[in-house]
This record gives C-alpha cells, sequence and structure tokens, in this order.
C-alpha cells in the first residue's frame, strides 16, 4: 500500500480531487463503480452520501476505495476537527453528484443545504456535474425539469441526462442513470480548462490508513497454486514450470486483509501461508474434485466468496497411465487427451447454467466472485476471448515471454480484465503487488454484489422511494 491517493498516473484525472456526492436512489449503488473509475483515470475522490443513499449503499466499500472518511453527516466532524462539506467544498476540483434525486434538484435549485450532498456544492465554487436518476415520470415532472434548467442556466452545472431503459418500478423509461463513462468523461470536461494545482495534503480532506487493510474481512477466498501433474507412469508426469509463487502471494495478502483463506496446492515449491487452510493435490482431476467440493454444496450455497485460480492445469494427460515404470525403448508414442475447463465447469455451476450455456438450476447463492489467470506469450489479444469463454469475472493475462514475467519471477507485468469491458494495465510490480490490485478489484466486485443483493431485496420488501 502506498501513501499516494490518486489512482493511475497518467489518467485524465490525475492530481485532481473530486468530491463524489450520492443521494438516496436505488442506483447508488452505481456510485460505487463510478468511485472505481474515477480512482482509475488518477482522482483522489472524497465520497459524500445523503442519509437516503447510505440505506441503499453503506459507506465502508466507499471508504476502503476512496480511503477517505465518508461524509454522511452534515453536522458530524471529520476526525480532526474540521468541517467536512466546507473542506471538500473548498478542495474539490469538481464535485460529481450521481445518481442525484428529483429531490436532490429540487433543493439545490433553492439553495437549501439540508444534507451534506446538498451543502458541499453550496459551500464550492467548482465546477458542479449532475447526473440524475428516478422514476420517468419523475423526470418529465414540470417542476423537475424547472429545477434543472435553473441548475444549468442559472449556475452554470453540467447535467448528465439520464437514459432511457428499464426502471425500478418495472416500468420503461427515461430515468436510467447515464451510462458511467459519460459521467467520468462529463467530469473530465469539467476540470479541462482549471491548471492542476498542487495538492497541500493539510487542506484536503484526511486519509483513513486501515479500511484496506481489513476490506476483505468476513470473506473466504480459494486460492488455487502451483501447477499440476499427470502421470505417464508411476515415476514420470507432464508437468508445467509453475512454482506456485502467484497463488501464495496472493493468499498471503487476502490472509493480511481478513479473509480467510483455503489454498488448493498443485505441487507448490514455496512455503505455504501457515494460516491458510490447505488441501494439497497432484493432478488435474485432484484439483477438479478439490473445487467441486468446495463449489458444490447440498443447501446450493457457494463454500467461499471468491475463487481465484492462479494454478497453471495442464491441458493434456495421458489417456493411460501405466501402472508400471515404463522400461527404455527407442521410441515412446504417449496419446494425451484434453483435460477439462475448471474454471469454465465452476462458472458454470455458479451461474446455475449447463454445458451449452442453458440456465439449468438456481445459480449459486450468492454467485462467488471468479478470477481466471491467462499465461499468454506474445500478445494479449486471446485474453477478452478467453474472459468470456470461461465466464469469469477477472482475467488475469500477462505475457510469460517477456521479461521480469512469468514463472518462477518475483514480479509480474499484468493486465487485470474485467467482464465488464475494463482493461486495466498495471506496471511491472512484486507479485505481491499484482496480489493486492487484483484484491482491490476482488473487494469491490464483493462490496458490488452485496450491495446490488440489498438492493434486490430492498426493492422486493417495499415500493422505492423517490428515485
Ligand atoms: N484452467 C482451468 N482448467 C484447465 C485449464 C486452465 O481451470 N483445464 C484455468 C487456469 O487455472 C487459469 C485459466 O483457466 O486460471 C486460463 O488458463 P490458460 O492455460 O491460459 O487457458 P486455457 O483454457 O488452457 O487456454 P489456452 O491453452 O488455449 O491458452
Amino acid at each position: 500500500m502506498t501513501g499516494s491517493t490518486g489512482g493511475h498516473v497518467d489518467g485524465r484525472l490525475t492530481g485532481r480531487l473530486i468530491g463524489l456526492g450520492v443521494t438516496g436512489s436505488i442506483a447508488a449503488y452505481k456510485a460505487v463503480e463510478l468511485l472505481r473509475l474515477l480512482r482509475a483515470e488518477g482522482a483522489d475522490v472524497a465520497v459524500m452520501l445523503t442519509p437516503s443513499a447510505a440505506q441503499f449503499v453503506g459507506p465502508l466499500s466507499f471508504a476502503a476505495l476512496s480511503r477517505h472518511p465518508v461524509e454522511t453527516d452534515l453536522l458530524g466532524l471529520l476526525p480532526d476537527g474540521r468541517i467536512g462539506h466546507i473542506v471538500v467544498g473548498d478542495t474539490a476540483d469538481a464535485i460529481a453528484v450521481a445518481p442525484a434525486t428529483a429531490h436532490f434538484l429540487g433543493a439545490m435549485a433553492n439553495g437549501l443545504a439540508g444534507d451534506v450532498v446538498t451543502a458541499t456544492c453550496l459551500a464550492s465554487r467548482a465546477p458542479i456535474v449532475v447526473a440524475p436518476a428516478m422514476d420517468g415520470d419523475m423526470w418529465t415532472h414540470p417542476a423537475t425539469q424547472a429545477n434543472v434548467t435553473r441548475l444549468r442556466d442559472a449556475f452554470g452545472y453540467r447535467i448528465v441526462e439520464p437514459e432511457q431503459g428499464s426502471l425500478a418500478s418495472g416500468q420503461s423509461g427515461v430515468g436510467r442513470l447515464a451510462d458511467l463513462g459519460l459521467i467520468v468523461d462529463a467530469i473530465v470536461a469539467a476540470v479541462a480548462d482549471r491548471p492542476v494545482r498542487v495538492p497541500e495534503p493539510a487542506a484536503r480532506p484526511p486519509l483513513v490508513a486501515t479500511a484496506h487493510d481489513a476490506d476483505l474481512t468476513g470473506r473466504h477466498i480459494v486460492v488455487s497454486a502451483g501447477g499440476t501433474r499427470e502421470a505417464i507412469d508411476p515415476v514420470r508426469f507432464i508437468g508445467n514450470r509453475s512454482t506456485g509463487k502467484m497463488g501464495v502471494a496472493v493468499a498471503e495478502a487476502a490472509l493480511a486483509r481478513g479473509a480467510s483463506v483455503t489454498v488448493i496446492a498443485a505441487n507448490v515449491e514455496v512455503p505455504l501461508p501457515r494460516t491458510a487452510t490447505v488441501a494439497r493435490v497432484e493432478s488435474t482431476a485432484d484439483l477438479r474434485a478439490a473445487l467441486l467440493r468446495l463449489t458444490q454444496r447440498t443447501d446450493g450455497t457457494a463454500g467461499y466468496d471468491a475463487l481465484v485460480m492462479a494454478a497453471a492445469v495442464a491441458d493434456f494427460r495421458p489417456v493411460a497411465p501405466a501402472d508400471r515404470k515404463l522400461e527404455r525403448a527407442a521410441r515412446l508414442a504417449i496419446e494425451l487427451e484434453s483435460t477439462p475447463d475448471l474454471l469454465a465447469e465452476v462458472a458454470r455451476i455458479a451461474h446455475g447454467l449447463d454445458s451449452h450455456g442453458a440456465p439449468t438450476r438456481r445459480p449459486l447463492e450468492p454467485v462467488p466472485v471468479l478470477v481466471g489467470f491467462a499465461a499468454e506469450t506474445g500478445s494479449l489479444e486471446r485474453a477478452g476471448e478467453k474472459l468470456r469463454r470461461k465466464g469469469v469475472d477477472l482475467l488475469v493475462a500477462n505475457d510469460v515471454s517477456e521479461p521480469g514475467s512469468g514463472f518462477g519471477t518475483d514480479t509480474n507485468r499484468v493486465t487485470v480484465l474485467g467482464a465488464d469491458g475494463s482493461r486495466d494495465e498495471l506496471p511491472l510490480l512484486t507479485k505481491r503487488g499484482v496480489a493486492e490490485r487484483l484484491l482491490d478489484r476482488v473487494a469491490l466486485a464483493l462490496d458490488a454484489r452485496d450491495a446490488a443483493r440489498q438492493t434486490d431485496a430492498t426493492t422486493a420488501q417495499r415500493s422505492p422511494e423517490p428515485a
């Protein structure tokens, strides 16, 4: 973990502090992903939640990801005694309110500062970007439209208009939160003609140092590590060069972040963390059995929250291994058959699909986050297709022929692809560094998964509050 609060050094928002205000819309959970995108653009982000937003998605994910305390209480003070909304209002380069409810638009248009989000906007001279989300009739109501016009024309706010689509009410209409990429673009445009200021750390919002350290508390992470071996005869095998370093680095980092960890160790050559539960396996068939034991539980729950499949699994195995040591001969032909794709099989079970991808049973509850690794030689062109073929959420691709990457090294240069189309090209990092960056994504995906489940449960229980 570094002391820096920004994301990538070459992002469009590097050096900027963005205030992110989240109001009580059913789309509030999408603000977690927006925060991630802003961080990926290099922004330092301070989040404010209205009380109703905090009912949809809790402050912990935002704090862990932004590394700043989350403002929820207008009257609350920062841990260092300063007034949070004034600090953010004074220091932010731009403020984004996403999703913005009809209530926010009305309050803001009239200068009413009854919560931290409106108060911060009122207390700031920074450009303000507003992305409304609400029911279609609320959006087209003359009151809402008049408020939007006032914010845009009289106050100079940038409005990222909602889109057509299905709404929380089950109806279809204009009211869905705009595409997150468009909101990021609007924030980039809002700060584009302003110089990047040298940050004054003392004036900025304080950091929370511990959030990241405990962000996997209560999670069970399964990591496969090493390489499988396929017997030719009782003494010989077909194996691969994997040492297990990458998988062990993920296991150690997950333990340090509070997770309970099971390592499925296939011929690992490095010491295994003592506090992990360890299942030792030899062949692909053993690894499959260990994975299925954890995945296919009788009660339909997943036995873990995330699976990180770092093991190098043999793609071929001898069709008929000899049961006695083969004797020396001038030639030996061994017939090989392909092994099953274990990760794809786990993904099908997790999502309740049959081998053709058709729904066949209930998905696991909750669906675990699945991470694959792809060792490529030459280019990462095939990685996107591999992510889809395997049905995983994240795929860590690396070019093992590149110096400093691959088997037995202590470093790795990887690109993390997401099922959402995201693509993070990480610099050359230690394997522990790669593990930490990967677990940032896993922690976030788990928080987003839980927030979405909570939102679904809330929607099922009661009619949605005003979007
Ligand atoms: N994997 C698996 N079962 C297999 C082969 C691979 O679960 N039989 C997993 C690996 O653990 C890794 C990911 O799938 O997380 C990608 O492995 P890779 O060898 O790159 O992919 P393959 O499916 O073998 O594709 P190809 O050999 O065509 O590159």
